[in-house]
């Protein structure tokens, strides 16, 4: 396996995927703590809510990283059209491909520690296929659910189907509070998956074979050379 392991650095992440993962953890950072506080306002305020305008500027900001969020999904799936192979890694998860799952399990073990040293990735390693789809999945989630209840107070025509999203509902024997709770649910899942997201990545950067964190910055993958751990 050694001498499978490319001595240069390999473009990986292009720019359009880079940016497009910063604007996520952007547009997240703000709509985690604005929505938790939709949620759960604060104790009210003194003073005339015409002028304090709190809840409107909470919203506000919520509604607008949510839209960045919109746009940014669009973005990406797009761009897997015309980006790299490794741009199209966390939308087709190949699960019928019998290598891939040999290596996925192959990775459970080595993140088990298991095993002493990982198998060398240029893209994403399967189980973070696995994650990061689950992920866009959650994202998918946020984004019916927030633009559902958003578009109940909203004309703009081409949000308009998104009223769909709790017809849905409705028709699978819930309400408007199902597709609040299911939001909430999501947020919750979502800083789930941050921390195991980022306890992987911090322990893949220092005991992996490949750098991580410096990919996603700058676009290149170095592999060390000798065994991880
Ligand atoms: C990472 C993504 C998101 C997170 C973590 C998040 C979080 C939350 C939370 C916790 C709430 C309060 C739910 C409750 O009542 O308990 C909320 C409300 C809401 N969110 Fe989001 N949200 C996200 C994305 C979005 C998006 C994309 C939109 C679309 C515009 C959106 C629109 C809304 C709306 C309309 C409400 C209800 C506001 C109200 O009741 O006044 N959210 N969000």
């Amino acid at each position: 396996m050694e001498s499978l392991i490319p001595q240069k650095p390999i473009y990986v992440f292009q720019l359009p995927v880079r940016l497009w993962h910063w604007s996520l953890v952007l547009a997240i950072v703000i709509l985690i703590p604005t929505g938790y506080i939709i949620g759960k306002p604060w104790h009210s305020l003194d003073g005339d809510t015409t002028f304090l305008f709190y809840m409107g500027y909470t919203r506000l900001v919520h509604y607008s990283a949510g839209f960045v969020l919109l746009i940014g999904l669009l973005w990406r799936m797009a761009y897997t059209f015309i980006g790299n192979r490794h741009s199209r890694e966390i939308f087709i998860i190949p699960f019928w491909n019998k290598a891939w799952r040999q290596d996925l399990i192959a990775d459970i073990r080595w993140y088990l520690f298991l095993d002493s040293s990982p198998r060398p990735h240029l893209g994403h390693n399967p189980l973070a296929q696995l994650g990061m789809g689950a992920c866009v999945g959650l994202i998918v989630l946020m984004i019916l659910t927030g633009f559902g209840m958003y578009v109940l107070g909203s004309e703009t025509a081409i949000l308009q189907p998104f009223r769909l999203v709790l017809d849905l509902v409705y028709e699978l024997g819930g309400n408007m509070q199902t597709l609040r709770s299911l939001h909430r649910l999501g947020m919750l899942l979502l800083i789930a998956f941050i921390l195991v997201h980022l306890y992987m990545v911090v322990r893949e950067e220092i005991m992996g074979r490949t750098t991580i964190v410096s990919t996603i910055i700058n676009g290149f993958r170095y592999m060390r050379s000798g065994k991880g751990g």
